[in-house]
């Protein structure tokens, strides 16, 4: 199992499944309007990050969320993108040495957003779209938690069960954690700060919502 060393059998399906399909998940959350949601959220919701902020895309995928956060942040900020999938990481890779943006911000580290290689209370901000679908939810919020330092900030954007979401479900192979204990572990370790509903004509809204948390 090529992902052995860092998951357990089930986490290590989906980095593996993302090494297949990598390609068809970033054409359909290109076609279905991703980025420009996250532009307009990024224009209304500032990222709560200063000039230096460590950052992590925890499960960055094919860079989607990365690339949206170069474009909104004016200043350098020092991302870390990490996925299991190789794939996904050489696909975020290209696509940000081929954008427009400051590419020396993102570094790029394949691991699991189960044991983060970072230590306790080490980053400013912490994103997340589309990966703690894959992992026990308390265990996946703990990990993320843990990085953060006190006060800093946790983006997540949890899929909410809708019927755009089921179809998600089905073609990336993934269950939504119910919207209740969604909130309830993410009160566990933090503040939420807000959490916002994409309005109804963009896709993304369909499917998911915004929750910004600080760390308690
Ligand atoms: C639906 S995609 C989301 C990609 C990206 N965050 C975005 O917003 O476009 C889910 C990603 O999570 C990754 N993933 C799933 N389980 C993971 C884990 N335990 N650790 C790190 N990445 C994981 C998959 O490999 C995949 O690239």
């Amino acid at each position: 199992m090529e992902y052995a060393l860092t998951a357990t059998k089930t986490e290590a399906r989906a980095g593996s499944y993302y090494d297949r399909i990598a390609r068809l998940y970033d054409l359909t959350f290109k076609l279905n309007g991703y980025g420009r949601s996250l532009d307009q959220y990024f224009a209304n919701h500032p990222l709560p990050v200063s000039r230096g902020a460590k950052i992590l895309d925890a499960g960055c995928g094919t860079g989607l969320l990365t690339l949206a956060m170069l474009r909104a942040i004016r200043y350098p900020v020092s991302i870390t993108a990490l996925d299991l999938s190789s794939t996904s990481i050489e696909a975020a890779r290209k696509a940000i040495y081929f954008s427009p943006g400051r590419k020396r911000d993102v570094t790029f580290a394949q691991g699991n957003l189960l044991s983060l290689p970072f230590p306790d209370e080490s980053l400013d901000l912490v994103v997340t779209s589309g990966a703690l679908e894959y992992v026990p939810l308390a265990d996946g919020l703990s990990e993320l938690a843990r990085v953060i330092v006190p006060g800093g900030h946790l983006l997540h954007l949890p899929c909410r069960p809708t019927l755009a979401s089921r179809v998600l479900e089905i073609l990336f192979r993934f269950k939504s954690h119910p919207p209740r204990e969604v909130i309830g572990n993410t009160e566990r370790h933090f503040r939420i700060v807000h959490h916002y509903r994409f309005p109804a004509p963009q896709a993304i809204g369909w499917s998911k919502t915004a929750i910004l948390a600080q760390k308690v």
